[in-house]
């Protein structure tokens, strides 16, 4: 459940967005960066706020289905079937540009990346900032280029900060996110529908809107960030490990942070003793782990670990958003 919305702060929010200030706001999936997509400096600054590449292309987040022909110029008939049932919600659509849509947002591709978020703060300040020419507003994860994504606004105060110790105007403060991982990413501007990003909008879901195949993406793809191999990455080192692997991670002893299901942390605690300084359990749920992953990122990497040890979940398709950022989470930085 969000808390109830803050009318006074979405008005202000609304107000620095269009004075070309950039904001961080509350969406369903993580805490966004956000900024006026048709204001050039106001976008470039959210760039350099978050140390991110300025070719790397950004979500232009819409009050709904009505502005896709506002900043795309082709909405094939897919495009409205998968708004028509998953928005507002947690999937992004890549489409052909239109002419009003600037390559800063594009990351200079002529495609764009829309998505009409469900949280009902970021819809108050949506309707509210739209007016009737359907503006947007760009907002890459709220985080430092690279780092873990921030799914409430502590996260977002502890990483980028608020003026005029850190770097933002304003946090609007929506609560915690309940979906907990970035949205899924569709790409309907090639030949065939494929799939950029995993997230809470399974393949499984898609296929049966479209009633067609809807592969992964081939490296061939258009940039996005979070196809990075090391992304959504803790600073301390992230192992993934199945119960089997026990007894060989317990060598050593250095201090490890570990976040397992209840059985597997037994067992841990048994090889590990008194190494272990902080033990999450998780759920077998998915949609739980889902929710919590990135918090109980955040909480490892502060544990003082030296390092992360965390269970890999089934390898079935349900879990394809969670072993995904798992994977990135673990890769070695430099790969
Ligand atoms: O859930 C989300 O999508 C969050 C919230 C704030 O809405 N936003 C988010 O933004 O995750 P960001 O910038 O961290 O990730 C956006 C992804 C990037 O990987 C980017 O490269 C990809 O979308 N993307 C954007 N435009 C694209 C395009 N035209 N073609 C392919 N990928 C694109
Ligand atoms: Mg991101």
């Amino acid at each position: 459940m969000y808390p109830p919305i803050d009318t006074a702060a979405v008005e202000r929010a609304a107000r620095i967005l269009s004075e070309g200030g950039p904001v961080a706001i509350p969406t369903e999936t993580v805490y966004g960066l956000a900024a006026d997509a048709d204001n050039r400096d106001a976008v470039l600054k959210t760039f350099a706020v978050k140390g991110r590449p300025t070719n790397h292309p950004l979500i232009v987040h819409i009050a709904g289905p009505e502005a896709l022909s506002a900043w795309a110029c082709v909405v094939p008939e897919e495009a409205r079937l998968l708004a028509k049932a998953f928005w507002p919600g947690p999937l992004t659509m890549v489409l052909p540009k239109s002419e009003r849509c600037g390559g800063f947002v594009t990351g200079g591709q002529a495609s764009v990346a829309l998505r009409c978020p469900s949280h009902p703060w970021i819809q108050a300040l949506l309707k509210r900032f739209a007016g009737s020419t359907f503006k947007g507003l760009t907002a890459p994860s709220a985080n430092t280029f690279g780092k873990i994504s921030p799914t409430c606004a502590a996260h977002v105060a502890e990483d980028l900060g608020v003026k005029p110790e850190g770097s933002l105007d304003m946090i609007l403060d929506g609560g915690r996110c309940e979906v907990g991982v970035e949205s899924t990413i569709i790409n309907l501007s090639g030949e065939r529908p494929e799939i950029l990003r995993h997230g809470a909008v399974t393949r499984a879901m898609l296929e049966a809107v479209l009633g067609r195949p809807v592969p992964d993406a081939g490296s061939d793809a258009p940039r996005a960030s979070g196809r990075l191999k090391s992304h959504y990455a803790p600073g301390t080192p992230v192992t993934l490990f199945s119960a089997k692997d026990i007894a060989a991670l317990a060598a050593g002893n250095d201090k490890v942070a570990v976040m397992a299901t209840a059985d597997v942390l037994d067992a841990c605690k048994k090889a590990f003793g008194n190494r272990i300084v902080l033990e999450l359990v998780m759920s077998r749920e998915e949609a739980d782990w889902q929710h919590s992953l990135y918090e109980n990122l955040h909480r490892l990497d502060k544990s003082g670990a030296a390092r992360l040890l965390i269970e890999q979940p089934p390898q079935t398709p349900e879990w394809a958003a969670v072993n995904d950022r798992l994977g990135r989470a673990a890769a070695a930085k430099d790969a």
